[in-house]
């Protein structure tokens, strides 16, 4: 055993396509509905991970360090708890994460950071450089997304590239799904509207999804919207993909907005811009849709030929955006931080 090994897993965001809202069972987070999302290439979470001999566990997040005690950083220590004591591991950890996208812009983080955490921690527990060691090791991909999702449901996803399922649950074979391995190059452009912390975390505002009159409603449609998704995602059809989009996360939000308390999570910065994405397709025939998540941020869905038009006309209204697209899954690798 070599406790100089530094474990270092990249693991990516992912945009959900189909919203993953509200639990069935809150205390194994298994979500209420199916899901599908994009993986990023670009809007990643990287973070490493090495044994030392501690009494806790040292969570860095940039250069500084972030203690237990820490509000906002508690889940993390609590997710290392969760993974040490599912593998009867003792050893304490020197975390080290950084995000390649701005974190004070309101763009969640969630997914890329607990699977990375998650990776990078087992890595190095069980001495594993690669997805084929853990493999070998009885571990599957599978089993590491189902571990992710623990801390952060969303970060299910991140375990494969291109466009992935998660089935709802509870389910003691759920498997996790990956249907188009990136074969259609999608474009996901985060406008960015807004850095205000976000009014109430989603882990407590999926728990209210169950107060709203329409959650019921959404139950019942949501398989499917899925099969017709996956259908056009098949077809490489957005002008039946893109108002699925905007349907559903309108209709995501319908039930935030129901709910009791109400969750509001964006507002009139957000629908401003909203119809100016419309003016986009309907006046200058730009095939560009949105999808939202649980923040005021846009995400603009588009095929490739379309990104020079979108970026032409975001740049003469002076937002601020990041280019993202479709991207191929998380990696690991295993280095000696002396060389
Ligand atoms: O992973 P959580 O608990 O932060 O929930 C994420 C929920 C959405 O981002 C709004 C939708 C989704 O499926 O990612």
């Amino acid at each position: 055993m070599n406790l100089k090994w530094e474990y270092c897993a990249t693991a990516p965001s992912n945009i959900a396509f189909l919203k993953y809202w509200g639990k069935s069972a809150e205390d194994t987070q298994w979500p209420a509905n199916d899901s599908l999302s994009m993986t990023l290439a670009n809007c990643v979470t990287e973070t490493s991970a090495m044994r030392a001999d501690l009494r806790d566990h040292q969570f860095y997040f940039g250069n500084t360090l972030y203690q237990r005690s820490d509000q906002r950083w508690a889940k993390v220590y609590q997710h290392l708890d969760r993974l040490s004591a599912a593998f009867g591991m003792r050893e304490r950890l020197i975390i080290r994460s950084r995000n390649s996208f701005p974190d004070s812009c309101g763009i969640a983080s969630s997914a890329s950071g607990f699977m990375a955490l998650t990776l990078a921690a087992l890595a190095c527990w069980n001495d594993l450089e690669s997805f084929e060691a853990f493999e070998s090791h009885g571990i599957s991909r599978n089993d590491l997304a189902q571990c992710a999702r623990m801390g952060s449901g969303s970060a299910f996803r991140s375990i494969f590239g291109g466009y992935v399922q998660w089935d709802r649950g509870p389910s003691p074979d759920q498997q996790v799904v990956q249907m188009v391995e990136g074969q259609w190059i999608l474009h996901d452009v985060i406008v960015l509207i807004s850095e205000e912390a976000k009014p109430m975390s989603s882990s407590e505002a999926h728990r209210l999804a169950w107060t709203s009159p329409l959650f019921p409603v959404r139950l019942a449609g949501s398989m499917q919207r899925l099969e017709h998704m996956k259908d056009a995602l098949v077809q490489k059809d957005m002008s039946r993909l893109g108002p699925l989009l905007e349907i559903e996360a309108l209709e995501m939000h319908a039930v935030m907005m129901s709910s009791t308390p109400a969750v509001r999570y964006f507002g009139n910065a957000t629908a401003t811009f909203l119809v100016e994405v419309r003016r986009m397709r309907m006046e200058l025939g730009i095939p560009v849709y949105f999808t939202i998540d649980a923040g005021p941020n846009v995400h603009l869905i588009c095929e490739p030929a379309m990104l020079a038009r979108i970026e032409a006309e975001l740049t003469k209204s002076k937002r601020r955006y990041i280019v993202d697209q479709v991207g191929s899954g998380p990696s690991l690798i295993r280095r000696n931080p002396d060389v």
